[in-house]
């Protein structure tokens, strides 16, 4: 959304709209913005606060501090590695190390192509298959360092056949 189009503003509106007799709408209009644009800038927010009568800082605040919510585009594969307790004694710190490394991208960060974002994520409720990571919404268990690279592999090979 580089910039909001016509449309982009008409949509924006429509999903506060949805939600305009909720007495706590907040979250529900971001969850709707954030699963159709992938993420909700500065501008959207504004929008949002304009339609809605909340303000942009309290709005900010609701998008910054939840981690689904992003202010920035995500890559089409979203790789979420858990640092939970759980997660974190089996190995999960040295997973998401090894992504880092072969991506060359932080945890936040999305590749250059657009193609993968890498997420440290807290528990995602899969602990008994320690170490997760889930990769738009699969979850891979007990991942092993050796793994990784093969899984990004595997997502590659499925772009280049695409
Ligand atoms: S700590 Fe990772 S799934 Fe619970």
């Amino acid at each position: 959304m580089p910039k909001l189009s016509y449309s982009g503003v008409v949509k924006i509106n429509e999903i506060c709209d949805r939600y305009k007799d909720e007495p706590t709408p907040l979250m529900m209009i971001l969850s709707d913005i954030q699963n159709e644009y992938g993420y909700i800038p500065l501008e959207v927010q504004e929008i949002v606060s304009q339609k809605t009568g909340i303000s942009v800082a309290e709005i900010y605040g609701v998008v910054t501090f939840y981690s689904f919510f992003s202010l920035t585009p995500k890559g089409k594969y979203v790789i979420g590695c858990c640092l939970g307790t759980a997660c974190y004694v089996k190995g999960a710190q040295q997973v998401i190390d090894k992504f880092s490394e072969i991506l060359s991208i932080k945890p936040g960060e999305t590749t250059t192509d657009g193609l993968f974002t890498l997420d440290a994520l807290r528990c995602i409720g899969a602990c008994g298959i320690a170490p997760a990571v889930s990769i738009n919404g699969t979850v891979y268990p007990k991942m092993s360092v050796d793994q990784v690279s093969g899984i990004i592999n595997d997502y590659r090979a499925k772009e280049a056949a695409a």
